[in-house]
């Protein structure tokens, strides 16, 4: 667990660096995204990344990038903030809390908290497609995943669904296909963009697709089970919204036990899908359990 959470430190501390170094003419948007990326925040993704990274140096016996690594890390932290800045406005979850403070649009206002998220989303693919010390095909492939991942066949696709949803119930296929999208696909992202770092090839990016496929739904299970069952401040963002919002949930449909069950199933096939790896897969492995165990 140490190692988790000192790369989330990392990450944290690459990302503080970047908006240090990069000064914008307008200074409140700058404002507004170096609030949204840095205030708080798990940075599970990032830390995907930086284990995907390693475990593929490992396998492949390469020294990993580190410096490549972490961009890759914070571009990735870049496009979660910026959809999480999106999903509290009023025209979506209506949320006025994240990540324990006042989300963009309360801190600053609704016109602000847009362009912030825009500009988060076009920073990262900038990142990607400057990274120094990794090749052009590599870059390239990163910005293809991550722009996959993020519009209509990803994330943005996936909260078209969840908004739609609202007005309609849900069986469990259609609400595991709306979460893969919604949620799913950038957790995806975050282990195929270590891998690639790493120099993984197909085989191994495969079987880092069907651990993040696993882990990326568990983990949004955990997050409906949390609106249920964690309190506001604890979990730093409103609860018992889901219901109130009339969310398609796996935990709406089939109850909570049901619904943790499947959660903690997943891992378990997570982690199957590491074992040709052994022990150099403990640190996706215990990300795995994180996702389930986590508190917030
Ligand atoms: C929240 O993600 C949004 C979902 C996809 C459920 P996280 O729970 O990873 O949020 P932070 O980054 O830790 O705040
Ligand atoms: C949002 O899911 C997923 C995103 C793409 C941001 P939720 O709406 O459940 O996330 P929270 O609970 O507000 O963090
Ligand atoms: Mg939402
Ligand atoms: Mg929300
Ligand atoms: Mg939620």
């Amino acid at each position: 667990m140490k190692q988790l959470f000192s790369e989330a430190e990392a990450v944290t501390s690459w990302l503080d660096t970047y908006f240090q170094a990069h000064h914008a003419q307008a200074a409140r948007l700058q404002q507004a995204m170096a609030y949204s990326a840095l205030n708080g925040g798990k940075r599970l993704r990032g830390c995907l990344v930086m284990a995907a990274a390693r475990l593929a140096s490992a396998i492949t016996q390469h020294n990993m990038n580190k410096q490549a690594a972490y961009s890759v890390a914070g571009a990735v932290e870049m496009l979660h903030a910026y959809s999480l800045i999106h999903d509290d406005l009023p025209a979506m979850d209506d949320a006025e809390l994240r990540r324990g403070k006042p989300a963009a649009h309360i801190q600053f206002d609704e016109a602000t908290a847009i362009l912030a998220g825009d500009s988060l989303q076009t920073e990262a693919f900038s990142i990607l497609a400057s990274l120094p010390s990794l090749d052009a095909d590599a870059s390239i492939q990163l910005v293809r995943v991550l722009a996959h991942a993020s519009g209509v066949h990803g994330m943005a696709g996936g909260q078209m669904l969840d908004l739609q949803a609202e007005e309609r119930q849900l069986d469990a296929s259609e609400i595991r296909q709306m979460q893969e999208l919604k949620t799913g696909a950038l957790i995806n992202a975050s282990v195929q963009m270590g891998g690639i770092v790493g120099g993984a090839d197909k085989t191994i990016l495969h079987a880092f697709h069907t651990y993040s496929d696993a882990i990326g739904y568990a983990f949004q299970i955990a997050d409906d089970l949390l609106d249920v069952s964690a309190d506001a401040q604890q979990l730093g963002k409103p609860v018992g919204r889901d219901a109130e919002q009339n969310k398609a949930s796996i935990v709406r449909l089939s109850g909570y036990e049901k619904a943790h069950q499947t959660a903690q199933d997943l891992v378990c096939q997570a982690k199957a899908a590491l074992a040709p790896f052994g022990e150099d897969a403990a640190e996706l492995n215990a990300l795995a359990d994180y996702i389930i165990e986590r508190k917030n």
